[in-house]
């Protein structure tokens, strides 16, 4: 009976975290993909960087999401933290509370305060699919694309 009702949580549980992941894949489809792209090739970004260097503008308005996610999760490792970290800062984001490249800050300036229209499980969702969707450390996003 015991393993049972085992069973059946655990069965409910996975079937929710995998709601709440397309949730938040879809919030960040409908909110966040006009500025974040989810990834972009280490040849991609490179090309970013290199039209910048030679004074250009940049073609995209904000890093693409494998490196958000993996910068956010230098400073905060676990998923709580991340959690509360991205859920704060989408809704209140500043200069200080930024963790992304002193670079970037620059050269995109702060992020908007879009997470002020989601809803709390909104934010909660797309912060968990940030989490979850990619699984490189910073350092090893940077071996692959290096700043
Ligand atoms: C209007 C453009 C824009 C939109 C829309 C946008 N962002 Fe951002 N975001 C930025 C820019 C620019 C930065 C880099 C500067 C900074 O850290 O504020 C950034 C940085 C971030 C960071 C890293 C913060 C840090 O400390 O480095 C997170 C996390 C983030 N965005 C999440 C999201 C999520 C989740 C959404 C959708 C709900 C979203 N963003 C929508 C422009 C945007």
């Amino acid at each position: 009976m015991i393993t049972y009702t085992a069973v059946i949580l655990l069965a409910l549980s996975l079937a929710f975290s995998g709601n709440s992941f397309e949730e938040g894949y879809k919030i960040f489809k409908r909110s966040c993909s006009t500025c974040h792209r989810e990834t972009m090739t280490p040849e991609e970004l490179a090309k970013v960087r290199e039209t910048v260097m030679k004074g250009g503008k940049p073609p995209i308005k904000a890093p693409p999401m494998s490196e958000v996610s993996a910068r956010v999760k230098k400073f905060y490792p676990t998923e709580e933290e991340f959690i509360k970290f991205v859920k704060d800062y989408i809704a209140n984001p500043s200069k200080e509370k930024s963790v992304c490249l002193p670079r970037a800050l620059k050269l995109f300036g702060v992020m908007p305060p879009v997470g002020r229209t989601l809803t709390d499980e909104e934010r909660e969702a797309v912060a968990r699919w940030l989490f979850h969707r990619f699984s490189d450390t910073w350092e090893e996003f940077i071996k692959k694309h290096p700043h």
